[in-house]
């Protein structure tokens, strides 16, 4: 029997945000970053954008907001996206974002994002004063990734849900817009790896975060060198030895993240790892894992110091990367427009 199911025939295209919110941490890094200029430089089409629209969902002051959009570009470069082989650009100067995310609105269901659990985490037990824009914020999202119609969206494992949410809302824009044919592809979430979910340094059952009030629970890409020695050694483990494979984590989340940050920060298995170190302590492991985090955090957070100051060349790539993404977005938006009965003078 043929299969008669419609298939996206558009281009393959990534799209992914990072919020300019606090400073930037190894998850971030691990879970987004690198895997950014990882798929760029296997040759796909790559939109970046600083997601600055998402950060005001939370109270945030305007003047820190330019200078943090400016500097998550930065770090985007840092970590080895090439503005002239991606797009990077500042979500706010696509406006279509905002204008699509409108109709998602109207598309997406109350029930689904009710169900959002980063809303419970992030707006806490006062939710009825959570601002509406922390409620829709996935539809945004959703809006960021389908105004591009992205095929592929690199992002750590707490984005998952999000993610899900975004594929059904092209799903049933495409039944109630699109006589069920495919206008908006199912983007595919790239999540795998050992770095998709990196740990608190203080307590391994708990996400790195921007958020968390202590600054020894996460590495920045700010740190200095001193600064990640201390905290890999100041950073929770256990007294047993490591195991020999990866099932002896089970049970053991800082040595599982411990483990785990090596891993991805060496381009090994966490079985290659334990291959190595399984039978010693972390007296031993310890320092091997700060020599390898300093070496890596030395490389990327010199060249973001360096890009972060030179705001001139920073606004230039914010401007090419607008402009590129425009090209993209516009024509959607213009269909989409269409396609839900907007009047247009004739
Ligand atoms: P944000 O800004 O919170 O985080 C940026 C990226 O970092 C990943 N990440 C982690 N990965 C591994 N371990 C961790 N501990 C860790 N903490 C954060 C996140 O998964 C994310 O990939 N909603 C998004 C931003 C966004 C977006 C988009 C992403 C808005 N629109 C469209 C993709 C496509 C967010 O708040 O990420």
């Amino acid at each position: 029997m043929t299969d008669t199911t419609p298939r996206y025939t558009g281009p393959e295209r990534v799209l992914s945000g990072v919020q300019p919110t606090g400073r930037l941490h190894l998850g971030n890094y691990l879970g987004a970053l690198k895997k950014f200029a990882a798929l760029q430089d296997q040759g796909r089409e790559c939109l970046y954008c600083v997601v600055n629209m998402h950060a005001m969902t939370m109270p945030h002051d305007p003047k820190e907001l330019v200078a943090t959009t400016r500097s998550i570009a930065a770090a985007y470069m840092a970590a080895g996206v090439d503005p002239n082989k991606s797009a990077i650009f500042a979500q706010s100067s696509v406006p279509e974002h905002a204008e699509l995310a409108w109709v998602l609105n109207c598309v997406g269901r109350m029930g689904w994002l009710e169900r959002m659990t980063q809303f419970k985490d992030k707006a806490g037990k006062d939710a009825e004063r959570a601002s509406v824009g922390l409620f829709t914020y996935p539809v945004l999202m959703a809006a960021d990734i389908l105004i591009y119609k992205a095929t592929h969206v690199p992002v750590g494992d707490d984005q998952k849900q999000h993610l899900e949410l975004a594929r059904d809302i092209a799903a049933r824009f495409n039944r109630d817009f699109y006589k069920d044919e495919i206008f908006f592809p199912q983007p595919d979430p790239l999540i795998e790896g050992p770095g998709a979910r990196v740990m608190s340094l203080k307590d391994g059952t708990k996400k790195m975060s921007k958020s968390d009030p202590s600054d020894l629970s996460r590495l920045n890409l700010e740190d200095d060198a001193d600064t990640i020695a201390k905290k890999i050694k100041k950073a929770k483990s256990d007294a047993d030895v490591l195991p020999e494979t990866a099932e002896g984590l089970n049970d053991r989340p800082e040595a599982r993240n411990l483990v785990g940050i090596y891993a991805a920060l060496n381009n090994q298995s966490v079985d290659e790892v334990l291959a190595e170190f399984g039978g010693q302590g972390f007296g031993v492991f310890k320092p091997k894992l700060a020599d390898v985090a300093v070496e890596f955090f030395g490389d990327v957070s010199a060249r973001y110091r360096e890009l972060r100051d030179d705001q001139g060349t920073i606004d230039a790539v914010l401007k090419q990367g607008a402009e590129k993404a425009r090209e993209i977005a516009t024509p959607v938006m213009d269909e989409v427009r269409d396609l839900v009965g907007y009047w247009r003078a004739s």
